[in-house]
């Protein structure tokens, strides 16, 4: 074993593109030596370009994976940033043809985790340890403090514990980083985390949709009111840019950029809630509107503004509430099938920086969660559900407002079925196992007394006490 050199560098990153790149300089900024490769040199020149230009960083640009993985000390740690899929493998089977027993890989980019967990198996033949970890925040995250999600070895985590702790965004309760679980349990909340996010983007969307198109609002209004909503218990980074975009002027043209843009959406990352999975799919553009000479928004005329605005802001926050309680149960009932233990208190603590959903709601969350780590939801958590109680009349008439104008809620719609599903004691499901024991004798249940049981449902139905007859 040669002795630790300081020509050494501490830690490898493989794969720069964009993310690569920013996330290279970051640990390099925060004063740990590293080596960086790409297959592609020009990648490799860029990086040193941009490293010697951001302050003489301490950054060292290698060619081949061999020179790349003799300049790191050992054990070594090698962050690939890399496509998902076969990319992955490909980079795994270049780099670890020069690895050590003990030397760790970590796969930053948004895998699927059984991909993480057959990874981890395949490395641990030849000694090496794994780590698949969700980065979030973009571009601008990874550059300046990212929302990191390790997961895999834990003995990985433990030999990069004080670079990422350094690298990742800072809040009041510490570093946004914290080691996720075993296997590929940092893929699996990232995917999450994703979800979330673009749960968070259709509530807002759907927000945006009633205030234009019931209430009226002009673009100047709705930055007004983003802004409003961002010094309250919306206050996010999500709502505070939708208030930037509202006041953005269209260089090429008259009024705001917001309404010269194509309502279409990218399916990029990870979906996950179905509402919003759903908004997608059904509305890839503006070719096939008008299909039925609907108008919406028609019952604009004597709408109370003050009052929509507020019950706008109330539906949304109860909305959201609903839609964070779905993933984290979601995380939930994925932690007690593989055995992760996730501390989803935690999970919502590191969220708080660096990344997209980052709000102050979140400390809420952990709160909770701190509480009760076995909440069942977080809609029955008390605060929780004073607050939902509190908003639930505003909600509904949002919802209503928007069913009756034909302007399609499915989020808020979705979030509020949810809650009702929690606040209802019984709920219609007795009949659809009457109808499964009836076709298929599944069997049921009873509400008085223990076992399960099967009717000959058909034949009772036909014998004398038939109610029709009976009215008859
Ligand atoms: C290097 O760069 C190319 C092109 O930008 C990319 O496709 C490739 O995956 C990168 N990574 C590695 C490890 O070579």
């Amino acid at each position: 074993m040669e002795a630790a050199s300081p020509a050494l560098s501490r830690i490898g990153l493989a794969g720069l593109a964009v993310m690569g790149q920013n996330l290279a300089l970051n640990i390099a900024e925060k004063g740990f030596p590293i080596s960086v490769y790409n297959r592609t040199t020009s990648k490799v020149d860029d990086t040193l370009d941009r490293a010697h230009r951001e302050g003489l960083l301490p950054l060292t640009g290698h060619y081949t994976p061999r020179d790349f993985v003799l300049s790191l000390r050992r054990p070594r740690s090698i962050i690939i940033l890399v496509k998902a899929g076969s990319p992955v493998d490909q980079t795994i089977a270049a780099l670890s043809a020069h690895m050590d027993s003990g030397d760790t890989i970590i796969d930053g980019g948004n895998e699927w985790y059984e991909n993480t967990e057959r990874r981890l198996l395949q490395v641990a033949d030849k000694g090496i340890l794994y780590l698949g970890m969700g980065v979030s925040g973009g571009e601008e995250g990874a550059r300046h403090g990212p929302s990191l999600m390790p997961g895999g070895s834990y003995q990985a985590y433990l030999n990069i514990e004080d670079i990422v702790k350094k690298v990742a965004a800072q809040v009041e309760d510490g570093p946004c980083v914290t080691y996720i679980g075993e296997g590929g349990s940092g893929n699996f909340v990232k995917m999450v985390h994703n979800g979330i996010e673009y749960g968070d983007m259709q509530l807002i969307s759907e927000a945006y949709d009633v205030l234009k198109n019931v209430g009226g609002l002009s673009n100047a209004e709705l930055g007004e009111i983003f802004s409003d909503w961002n010094r309250g218990e919306l206050e996010s980074f999500l709502i505070e840019i939708t208030a930037d975009i509202f006041r953005v002027k269209d260089e090429d043209g008259d009024g705001e950029l917001v309404d010269k843009i194509l309502d279409k959406t990218g399916m990029k990352g990870t979906v996950l809630l179905e509402c919003c999975l759903h908004a997608r799919a059904v509305h890839g553009g503006a070719d096939d509107c008008g299909l039925f000479g609907l108008q919406v928004g028609a019952v604009r005329s004597g709408i109370d503004k003050k009052r929509l605005i507020d019950d706008v802001r109330q539906a949304l926050y109860a909305s959201k509430i609903c839609s964070y309680a779905q993933g984290m149960n979601l995380l939930r009932a994925k932690s007690v099938e593989k055995g992760w233990n996730l501390n989803l208190g935690e999970l919502a603590r590191i969220w708080k920086g660096g990344c997209i959903i980052r709000a102050v709601f979140l400390d809420r969350i952990k709160k909770a969660y701190r509480r009760n780590p076995n909440l069942a939801s977080l809609v029955v958590d008390p605060e929780f559900a004073r607050e939902m109680v509190q908003r639930q009349a505003a909600w509904r008439r949002v919802v209503g407002l928007a069913i009756s104008a034909g302007i399609s809620t499915p989020g808020m719609c979705a979030s509020l079925a949810y809650f009702d599903t929690y606040r209802r004691a019984r709920l219609p499901a007795n009949l659809v196992q009457a109808q499964r024991d009836l076709f298929g004798a599944h069997t049921y249940e009873r509400i008085d007394r223990s076992g399960s049981f099967h009717t000959e449902w058909t034949k009772l139905a036909q014998k004398g006490n038939n109610p029709v007859a009976a009215l008859n």
